[in-house]
């Protein structure tokens, strides 16, 4: 292990998944005074991150990786050394939906994050500052508290909350101008201490008056908040869509209007085949959750409407695709672009593309899906239907004899491919489903396409 002596402080992070590896690359880059360590239990993940094939596709990370590692930013798998070792520890592991038992479905699953909390203490000889990095239901810093200070040798830790808000695909763009970085601390002298050290760390690149300080449940909830409030535009502006798609009001045009309120503003009104992610769907669930258990059922079932409208947007856009078909995908060739659950990222966790094909599977269409980061993910999120799915990188080999392209992410690339000659190796009547509503829907429409978008007027040749 790389001796500490030489640092002003020592950081430990426990998780090197996707917030894990790329905050804490972030931290050792901007403040090469401070030894960052990242642990894992995946042993894997942790070769992937020593290595020049990372584990996740984010970009511009690989630079900033590069920049500090091995000078103050280390990859391991010796949890146990680096706890002992660290004075201020993130833990970063997954939070996911729990699939058993009381909650399932909605509440968080936190044996990940309780686990590392009992680690923690087993292991430690020294006080600590113990960062909830992980999105976490409100209130569980007192849970985590109270597991760790039990300890009955007076090590005293201090348990903070600071969410992350980076979104995949900018998340180093995010993390090096953030909107703002929050970090929740008990009201005590310990507590404040502790805060005052946290902002400290970040004001290294970060403006003052973006690092809020606040108690620790606020912290704790405003991440959840912020996913829900951000999630629900998605769902609202989806459920115009439909409307749109009913009466010939185009959802591009009443988004641009209502956006260009300032009190509404403009961002997150893009109307899709439905939002992915692995946050959105699971920090609303569990907000609906926490909201139930406090009896408040008005709450609960308001937040759950943003995931029911988005699943029904998912499930309207094969409708949609069927019924534009004559009826009937079966035996059809149909070639998914995109699987991932937004640009510019390989992670598919609970992107539509997934609902999108599985759907069409039901109804017994050969599907062929490209993608240009996430195929690997593909093959394990369809591990039970591999038999029935094709995959290939190329768009053009793709398309090649298909009845039908359906866009569900907005890869850049997808934008400027050579759409006559994709249409002349289709089947025809070829139809082209715009999930993102990314393409050049005219142009499109007078190569021969019939060109069927969200929340705009079909352009049928039939
Ligand atoms: P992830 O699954 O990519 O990474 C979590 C990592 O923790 C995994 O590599 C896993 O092996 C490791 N881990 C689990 N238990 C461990 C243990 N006991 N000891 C050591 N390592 C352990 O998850 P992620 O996407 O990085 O998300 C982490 C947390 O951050 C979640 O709570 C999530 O809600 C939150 N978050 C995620 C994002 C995002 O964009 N992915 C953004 C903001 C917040
Ligand atoms: C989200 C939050 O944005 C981020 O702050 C938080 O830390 C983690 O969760 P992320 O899920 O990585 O980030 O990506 P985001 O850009 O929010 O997109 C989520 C989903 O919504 C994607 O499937 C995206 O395609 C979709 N989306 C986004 C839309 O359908 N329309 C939009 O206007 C914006």
């Amino acid at each position: 292990m790389v001796s500490t002596a030489k640092f002003a402080r020592n950081i430990l992070c426990i998780g090197a998944g996707y917030v894990g590896g790329p905050t804490m690359a972030m931290i050792a880059a901007r403040c090469p005074q401070y030894k960052v360590t990242v642990v894992d239990i995946n042993a894997a993940r942790i070769a992937a991150w020593n290595s020049d094939a990372l584990p996740i596709y984010e970009p511009g990370l690989l630079g900033v990786v590069k920049e500090a590692r091995g000078r103050n930013l280390f990859f391991s798998t010796d949890i146990e050394a680096a706890i002992k070792d660290a004075e201020i520890i993130f833990v970063s592991v997954n939070t996911p939906t729990k699939t058993f038992g009381a909650g399932a479905g909605k509440a968080a699953d936190l044996q990940y994050w309780e686990k590392t909390a009992r680690m923690i203490k087993r292991v430690s000889t020294e006080p600590k500052i113990i960062v909830e990095k992980s999105t976490l239901p409100v209130r569980t810093a007192a849970a985590m508290s109270r597991i760790l200070n039990a300890n009955g040798n007076n090590i005293h830790f201090e348990v903070l909350s600071n969410p992350e808000f980076l979104a995949e695909g900018t998340a180093v763009e995010d993390m090096k101008n953030p909107d703002r970085v929050l970090i929740g601390a008990p009201d005590t002298p310990s507590g404040i201490k502790a805060r005052d050290i946290m902002v400290e760390v970040y004001a290294n690149w970060i403006p003052r008056d973006r690092i809020l300080t606040s108690n620790v449940w606020s912290a704790e909830l405003s991440k959840l908040v912020a996913n829900a409030f951000l999630a629900q535009r998605i769902s609202s502006i989806n459920s115009i869509s439909v409307l749109c798609e009913k009466t010939e009001a185009d959802v591009a045009e009443v988004a641009r209007s209502i956006g260009m309120d300032s009190r509404i503003g403009s961002r997150f009104l893009a109307s899709s085949v439905g939002f992915g992610g692995s946050c959105f769907q699971k920090d609303i669930l569990n907000l609906v959750y926490i909201a139930e258990s406090y009896g408040l059922h008005e709450v609960a079932s308001y937040w759950e409407s943003v995931v029911l409208m988005n699943n029904y947007q998912k499930r309207r856009f094969v409708a949609n695709m069927i019924a534009a078909m004559f009826n009937t995908v079966a035996d059809k060739r149909i070639a998914v672009f995109g699987f991932a659950f937004k640009a510019d990222t390989g992670d598919t966790r609970e992107s539509p593309a997934i609902a999108v094909v599985r759907q069409l599977l039901d109804e017994r269409a050969r599907v062929v899906i490209t993608d240009p980061e996430a195929l690997d993910n593909a093959k394990t999120d369809l591990a039970d239907c591999l038999d029935q799915v094709e995959m290939v990188s190329d768009p053009y080999m793709a398309a090649q004899g298909a009845h039908a392209i359906a866009i569900c992410t907005e890869w850049q690339q997808y934008k400027v491919l050579d759409y006559k000659k994709i249409f002349d190796s289709m089947e025809k009547p070829a139809c082209i489903f715009d999930g993102r509503n990314i393409l050049d829907h005219e142009k499109l429409f007078a190569i021969g396409f019939n060109v069927f978008s969200i929340g705009k007027p079909a352009r049928k040749h039939y």
